[in-house]
């Protein structure tokens, strides 16, 4: 059975390096993408604190389409270029929104977000899809938990084949 141990953590750093050596051991033997990102999007849903959504969108014949996820049901399609998901994956860089009423085009799957990341998901050169959490907080992911979440991204890319 897999435990959660990051809630003992004494700072933000100890808690994402804690957070990185459970998603390595939770996802390291399993090469599936489906799989992995199944139980990647229930680790970080179920370690970060305020979030209410956390899942991927993967590229599909030219848009976005979602993939496994924890939350309330979501957008099915987005876009390249439109919304903080398609916007990051356009630009291959992360964004993080502290207010999604202030970003020009955001996509409201849940009205009650208020904070948003998408981390893009790159391999091999390759745009996969993205990584995108939300938040009912206001400015809920600073510049740590910008570079975290891109290492963490990295741990589950790093497990694909
Ligand atoms: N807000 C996102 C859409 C995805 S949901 O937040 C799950 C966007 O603007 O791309």
């Amino acid at each position: 059975m897999f435990e959660l141990k990051t809630a003992r953590a004494e700072s933000k750093s100890a808690f994402y390096q804690e957070l990185g050596a459970q998603a390595r051991s939770l996802l390291h033997a399993e090469h599936n993408l489906i799989a992995n990102a199944a139980n990647f999007s229930a680790l970080l849903y179920h370690a970060l604190p305020d979030v209410n959504w956390v899942g991927f969108y993967f590229l599909k014949d030219g848009e976005l389409v979602v993939g496994p996820f924890q939350g309330k049901p979501a957008c099915v399609r987005i876009a390249l270029g439109k919304g903080v998901c398609g916007t990051a994956a356009v630009k291959r860089e992360t964004i993080v929104v502290p207010d999604v009423n202030q970003f020009p085009g955001h996509i409201f799957c849940d009205a009650a977000s208020l904070s948003e990341v998408a981390v893009p998901l790159v391999k091999d050169g390759n745009l996969l899809g993205v990584l995108d959490i939300d938040s009912l907080k206001l400015a809920r992911f600073d510049e740590q938990d910008r570079i975290s979440l891109e290492k963490l991204a990295a741990i589950f890319l790093e497990a694909l084949r």
